[in-house]
């Protein structure tokens, strides 16, 4: 820390050869690669505690994807944060960068900003105005460090140190310490990469295998056509996959479906299972149609359904699984019945919608290979991993904003 530009400090003076020795190559502290929500915090982090920090970006500008988050507004924290809603192969990771700084340290620096938000169900923080305003206190924050940010620049080949040495079309720059904030391969329209995956593999550092997480799940031939035509209609439901249950709405797409119920079990999706939907979250349906039945023996199956189905769905319900008749008629195994295609309705998605349109990106480097409290790697001191990247995904709901900011306040603390 704080050597000046152009000296290699791990070059004994006693053994340069001036003769050979390369071109001085310019030296930082800190090299970020990533100007996304975690490089940005831990840049402004470490260039505030006096480090010479540079942050490279191939993108033409820093923090796009901030920009497009939470509909324009980023929904950059939630009051709720705890480890649990966080996906790991280690459950207890994340605690400690959690722990040390949590959303609200993230909304007394908001606040100190005056930049107006709102809460939102579930415990989100949207702005009031514009994502604009978080990306802005993030680059003034940088400022405040004196941190340099390139953008516009390729990585064109990264080798460990110390000196850590990133080759790029303008030149070689070297740094004490080098921080991987690249993100995950989610949305690469937008710039994302696999380059932080792919040099934790050259490196031998495991990595997790990725999926794209938050995602919409699709659905082909048979499974497709029974549904394709409700698109657009959206229901309060219950997603569940392997035990992770969500509560959220639940939207019918031309392609399959969606919603933030959907999006949340496509995170713990594994291709070739089903998904199982409750379309009458916290009722007993059995118990309702019997009670209804008392009071209207003759009210259709789907009119009850349809309350609230929707009258589409519950026609489409009754199409499918279920006969609709008049309640009175119904045997207790037609309501078996209509409790198993309602509330254990199971789908088999074909896929996701993928990358393309994923919000995140499951898996990444694995974090038996990283301290949880500094995030830098065990094998290779200097070197650390943030973000995205790192195998933490959050669920919807600013989560994964809070392990950006928390993951690259623990980098930029502790480099
Ligand atoms: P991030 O992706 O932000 O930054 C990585 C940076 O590295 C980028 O600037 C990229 O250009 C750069 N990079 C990549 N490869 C490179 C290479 N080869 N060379 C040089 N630079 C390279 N989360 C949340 O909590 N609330 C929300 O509202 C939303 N909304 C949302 C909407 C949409 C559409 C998406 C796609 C995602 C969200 N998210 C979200 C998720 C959130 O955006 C994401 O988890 C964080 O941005 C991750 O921060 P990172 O800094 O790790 O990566």
């Amino acid at each position: 820390a704080g050597t000046q530009p152009g000296f290699i400090p791990s070059t004994p003076a006693d053994s340069l050869n001036f003769a050979t020795m390369p071109t001085a190559h310019p030296y930082y502290d800190v090299l970020i690669i990533g100007a996304g929500a975690a490089g940005l915090m831990c840049a402004g982090v470490a260039g505030q505690w006096g480090q010479r920090v540079l942050v490279l970006d191939h993108a033409n500008k820093p923090g796009k994807k901030i920009l497009m988050s939470g509909g324009g507004r980023c929904n950059f924290t939630n009051l709720h944060c705890t480890a649990e809603d966080f996906i790991c192969a280690n459950p207890h990771f994340a605690k400690s960068a959690l722990s040390r700084f949590t959303p609200w340290d993230f909304i007394a620096l908001v606040e100190r900003y005056g930049i107006p938000y709102h809460e939102r169900d579930h415990g989100q923080l949207f702005c009031d105005r514009s994502a604009k305003d978080i990306l802005n206190m993030l680059l003034a924050e940088c400022d405040m460090g004196h941190v340099e940010i390139r953008t516009r620049t390729a990585i064109k080949d990264v080798r460990v140190g110390p000196p850590y040495q990133v080759d790029t079309p303008t030149g070689t720059v070297q740094a004490d310490a080098l921080v991987i904030a690249t993100g995950g391969y989610s949305i690469p329209s937008m710039g994302a990469t696999g380059l932080g995956f792919d040099l934790a593999r050259s490196l031998d550092i495991p990595v997790r295998p990725t999926r794209p997480g938050l995602v919409p799940l699709t659905l082909e031939g048979k499974a497709l056509k029974r549904l394709e035509d409700l698109s657009g209609i959206a229901l309060d439901a219950e997603a569940g996959f392997n035990g992770a249950c969500f509560r959220e709405n639940l939207l019918f797409t031309h392609r399959g479906l969606s919603g933030p119920g959907v999006l949340q079990v496509s995170s713990y999706w594994e291709p070739g299972q089903p998904v199982e939907i409750d379309l009458f979250p916290g009722v007993n349906l059995g118990d309702h149609i019997r009670s209804v039945r008392q009071q209207r023996p003759k009210m259709e199956l789907k009119t009850l359904l349809g309350e609230r189905l929707t009258r589409r769905v519950a026609q489409r319900w009754c199409d499918l699984w279920v006969e609709s008749k008049p309640l009175d008629q119904l045997s207790d195994t037609d309501i078996a019945q209509v409790e198993q295609a309602c509330q254990s309705w199971k789908i088999w998605p074909s896929g996701t919608e993928g990358y393309r349109v994923a919000e995140v990106t499951v898996g990444g480097v694995d974090t038996d290979a990283l301290s949880s409290k500094t995030l830098e790697c065990r094998a290779f001191p200097g070197l650390y991993f943030i973000g995205e990247v790192v195998d933490v995904t959050g669920h919807l709901g600013g989560f994964n904003f809070q392990w950006a900011w928390a993951s690259g306040h623990a980098a930029g603390c502790a480099i």
